[in-house]
């Protein structure tokens, strides 16, 4: 009767295609730092550290083409200036596609600056920075990368804070064709995080710990439900940023953006990319 209503679960679930939530321990391969990489709950948390040897860091075993993928993260707490924490999709070589999300440290009590950044064909030069509106150290918040073939939106928390469009009709490269990886890290860049370089690594306070918990991430690799625009259980794969979706990334670009590439005029003398110009 166990197998039985066990297998009918499968059935059921396996064709209408819901996904449970991935498993650190089962998703992904520690990519450095050894035993600075912990899984724990049977694989539903996990803990990067970084000490004064080494960071430590971890990557997806899959490759995804388009995804919706979410992730709770607790960052470092208390003196973290200095330390990066990453977590970012990317395909390989000198050519690739990348989608970052990067939580620059700070003193305690001093505001951590979210980075992002798109790369397509291997150029990137596409940074937004952000403060955040809560204390990313205290809990866990989910950052979530929404890539689909209109566009890619980061969120947080579910609040849309900046959206990369397809522009591949106006001669603009777009990522699509690269398998990317899920990676994430944690390691030291004292010589620019934290205020441009000036405050330094507090080695005193090593090691520094960063916690991963409730990885979940739609792609297209199910046989039994592939995207297509057409099918309502991958509505991800069509998903594009309604009107308050619109209104919530200017609440936050208005509210919590401190840099932008795109209003960089010292950084671009001879004219910005054209992408900041099109709607
Ligand atoms: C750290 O705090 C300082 C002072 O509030 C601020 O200027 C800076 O943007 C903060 N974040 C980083 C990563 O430097
Ligand atoms: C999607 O829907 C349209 C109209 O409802 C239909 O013509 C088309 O064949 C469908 N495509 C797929 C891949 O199911």
């Amino acid at each position: 009767m166990r197998i039985f209503s066990n297998l009918i679960f499968v059935l059921v679930f396996g064709l209408v295609g819901v996904t449970f939530g991935g498993n650190f321990q089962q998703d992904f391969d520690i990519t450095w730092g050894n035993e600075r990489v912990k899984t724990l709950n049977n694989g539903k948390l996990l803990t990067l550290s970084l000490d004064k040897t080494s960071g430590s860091g971890f990557r997806s075993k899959k490759q995804y083409l388009f995804g919706k993928i979410d992730i709770q993260i607790k960052l470092v707490p208390g003196n973290s200036a200095g330390t990066v924490t990453t977590y970012y999709l990317s395909s390989l070589g000198s050519n690739h596609d990348e989608i970052d999300f990067e939580f620059l440290g700070n003193l305690s009590g001093d505001p951590y600056i979210m980075h992002t950044n798109v790369y397509t064909q291997g150029k990137g030069n596409k940074e937004q920075q952000f403060y955040l509106w809560f204390d990313p150290t205290k809990d866990f918040h989910t950052y979530s990368i929404l890539w689909n073939p209109q566009s890619i939106i980061f969120s947080v928390d579910g609040t849309p804070i900046r959206q990369f469009k397809n522009l591949e009709s106006k001669g603009l490269a777009y990522p699509k064709n690269q398998p990317m990886w899920i990676y994430s890290s944690l390691w030291n860049a004292d010589d620019w995080a934290t205020r441009g370089g000036l405050v330094k690594t507090d080695w005193t306070k090593a090691p520094f710990t960063a916690s991963f918990s409730n990885f979940d991430a739609l792609d297209c690799s199910s046989k039994s439900n592939p995207c297509s625009k057409n099918s309502s259980s991958n509505s991800w794969f069509s998903q594009a940023l309604d009107n308050s979706g619109q209104e919530r990334i200017k609440w936050v670009q208005k509210k919590y953006m401190i840099y932008n590439y795109c209003t960089d005029s010292k950084r671009f003398p001879q004219g910005f990319p054209p992408e900041c110009s099109l709607p």
